[in-house]
């Protein structure tokens, strides 16, 4: 009896241990909502929400959500007057552009002139005080925003919306400046091939989830070496990409953009392109030519992967 009665209290004791423990887990999680930066040479620091907040106004931000294609009411800040702080005026311009990494590994490369062609701002709240919270692919499950969220003012009836939906990071907890595209990645081709446009058209559409030869979002991970792609056909990994639970009903891929132009065409581009990758590692290529990229080539690339 008094055997029993020790081993309960015993238990109580442990319960509240592990009750303190998650706690101390949970506040380190949403608490201290600090952003990570990254410069161009990899060097850290952090912003602390705290001084984020101390330092920079807060704004009510109305923009149109692309995924649930609803207004939504945020508080953010400018995004632009966080990078001018932590990099300097002007020195994040300099670059090809700007990663965000979201706490699942979502690894987006979003190009300067975005950020200066658009409003772009870091949501922290929802403007009415409800849960951080929106709705994402399938519209039904609510998802957790936080840290933070990227969102963009722009003049969204004039552009077109399918373009835009693959830039609201949400989740983001760091960000990184990217001086060039992701270089390894350039095919050793003419500019103009299918496969050189499918490079640029996979560097907007696949780059943030997946990785090739180890390059690339890890929040799916490799698709070439492990030979993801090559199991499929030119026709099946094709219909894959534009409508992924044709192929797979269970599956979580985002569809190819239904309302972008050239669909087709960009989608049998990006095919071509994962052929050509399964064949060579542009990295190894690069090296066996000796061709280092340099700052000519970059710009070269830079100024078309504009358009
Ligand atoms: C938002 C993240 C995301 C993006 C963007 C994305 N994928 Fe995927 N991909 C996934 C997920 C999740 C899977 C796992 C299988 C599934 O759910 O269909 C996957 C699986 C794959 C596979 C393996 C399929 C299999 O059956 O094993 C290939 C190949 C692939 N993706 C190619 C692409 C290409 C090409 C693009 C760009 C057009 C792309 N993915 C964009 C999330 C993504």
């Amino acid at each position: 009896m008094h055997f029993g009665l020790r081993a309960v209290s015993t238990m109580h004791h442990l319960l509240g241990k592990l009750f303190i423990l998650v706690l101390c887990l949970n506040s380190s999680i949403w608490a201290t909502q600090d952003l990570v930066f990254y410069d161009f040479k990899g060097k850290k620091s952090v912003l602390s929400f705290k001084e984020m907040n101390r330092r920079f106004q807060s704004d009510v931000i109305e923009v149109m959500n692309p995924a649930s294609l609803t207004l939504e009411k945020y508080k953010a800040i400018s995004f632009r007057k966080i990078l001018n702080h932590v990099y300097g005026e002007d020195q994040w311009e300099k670059g090809f552009g700007i990663k965000t990494k979201s706490t699942y590994n979502y690894e987006p490369l979003i190009e300067v002139y975005k950020f200066q062609n658009r409003e772009p701002y870091l949501a922290y709240a929802k403007a009415d005080g409800t849960p951080f919270k929106s709705y994402f692919k399938d519209k039904k499950k609510l998802m957790n925003l936080a840290p933070y969220y990227l969102i963009w003012v722009e003049d969204y009836k004039n552009t077109n919306a399918a373009r835009r939906r693959h830039h609201w990071p949400y989740k983001v907890a760091s960000i990184s400046l990217e001086k060039d595209p992701p270089v390894k990645l350039i095919p050793h081709v003419k500019k103009g091939t299918s496969e050189y446009w499918g490079f640029k058209n996979y560097l907007k559409q696949c780059f943030m989830c997946h990785q090739a030869y180890g390059v690339g979002g890890k929040s799916e991970g490799e698709i070439i070496t492990n030979g993801l792609t090559k199991k499929f056909t030119d026709k099946k990994l094709a219909l894959y990409i534009g409508n992924p639970v044709s192929v797979n009903p269970k599956s979580k891929m985002p569809e190819f953009p239904l309302r972008i132009d050239l669909r087709v065409k960009r989608i049998k581009d990006i095919v071509a392109y994962l052929r050509y990758l399964e064949k060579n590692d542009p990295s190894k290529i690069a090296k066996q030519k000796k061709r280092k990229f340099n700052s000519k080539d970059i710009d070269q690339v830079l100024r078309e992967l504009k358009d």
